[in-house]
């Protein structure tokens, strides 16, 4: 595979800007773009500045939603170098999505050069300043111009990187989030653990909702019994019974997140118990109120980790550690962004470290 590369003319590049970045608003110089046909395959990938395409408003993607996506961020280290965290598992969610969605999937090893290349070329907008990070958006879609399938045999593989200041605005402050006891957000058999658009889109309604009734996010129930809790609006949970972290398990409608995962691994190595166990939302609501949950937070690459501190479900509300960051919250924080940004070493060899030389 040979990358083309179109560099941006140094009197068109947008300045590169250090801090206010917000989530998801402002992109870099470059793009990279990758064709598939049926008939040749994955062609040779492209590097161009940044900017929008031509495109017909009859792509089948537009109409039937055949896409696809990750998110994964580039940390800037102490040392000045760039750390990408666990990269390998965004790579292998992204071609079980696209299996899942019946689209190609990619050499693992190709899908990672245009990562490190497009990485390399706009290296200098990983930002320096605390908690920000570059997020690195591959994303691919059915590109055929017709509404007549589903989907065709052509698909546009593209990625994006946006510098970002953690998704929630209000930092690592506790959170409010609404159970939402009506709208389900994935059935199993479904799509609800492929990082497809259609599931962000089902949960719009429900999370608009919930910020009216004065909440931040959606929590939602499983789809059969609307009892379970399965995960949030774009990111997973997990609860705090003292030493014990657990987390609803993956049975087909939960997003299976790195964080998620890596959050497991690291609470086990830190001498916590962890479980991952259906969690019955009236049993929740009581042993929040018992005070037997003494934490609980969101999870994602986007969110980080956010500490949650009230819930709602059905007019009732339960405060989580009277509404304060708790100490286990803080610990997986402290540890997990220590070895996302270098500044404590990696022990689980989760880090690869990108040396901007393109
Ligand atoms: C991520 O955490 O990377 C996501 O894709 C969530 C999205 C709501 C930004």
């Amino acid at each position: 595979m040979r990358i083309d590369i179109q560099k941006i003319d140094p009197a068109q590049a947008k300045p590169i800007p250090t801090e206010g970045f917000g989530f998801g608003k402002i992109f870099t110089n470059h793009m990279l773009t990758r064709h598939y046909s049926g008939a040749d395959g994955w062609m040779n990938p492209q590097i161009e500045p940044y900017g929008p395409i031509p495109m017909e408003l009859s792509l089948a993607s537009l109409h039937y939603a055949q896409e696809i996506f990750e998110g994964t961020k580039a940390y800037r280290r102490p040392d000045g170098a760039v750390n990408l965290f666990r990269i390998q598992e965004n790579i292998k969610r992204f071609n079980r999505s696209a299996e899942r969605l019946a689209m190609p999937t990619m050499d693992e090893e190709e899908h990672l050069d245009c990562i490190v290349t497009l990485m390399n070329l706009d290296e200098a907008w990983v930002p320096a300043a605390p908690k920000s990070s570059l997020y690195i958006r591959p994303t691919m879609i059915s590109s055929e111009a017709t509404i007549g399938k589903m989907s065709g045999s052509e698909f546009l593989f593209f990625i994006l990187l946006s510098p970002v200041d953690p998704y929630f605005a209000t930092g690592f402050k506790p959170i409010s989030v609404f159970v939402e006891d009506e709208f389900v957000r994935a059935v199993r058999g479904g799509v609800g653990d492929a990082k497809t658009g259609g599931n962000y889109a089902a949960s719009v309604f429900a999370t608009k909702k919930a910020i009216k009734a004065g909440y931040k996010q959606v929590v939602w129930l499983d789809a059969i019994e609307r009892r379970y809790v399965e995960e949030m609006g774009g990111m997973n949970i997990c609860f705090v019974y003292g030493d014990q972290i657990v987390t609803p398990p993956l049975n087909g409608t939960i997003l299976p997140g790195v964080t998620r995962e890596s959050i497991l691994h690291l609470g086990r190595d830190l001498g916590y118990q962890v479980a991952e166990e259906m969690i019955d939302i009236n049993d929740l609501m009581a042993d929040i109120k018992a005070g037997k949950v003494t934490e609980a937070f969101a999870c994602g690459t986007a969110a980080v980790i956010a500490p949650i501190g009230q819930f709602g479900y059905k007019g009732e509300q339960a405060v989580v550690n009277d509404n304060q960051v708790g100490q286990v919250t803080k610990h997986l924080y402290d540890e997990l962004t220590g070895i996302q940004y270098g500044r404590i070493a990696d022990r689980f060899g989760w880090t690869l470290k990108i040396d901007g030389v393109n």
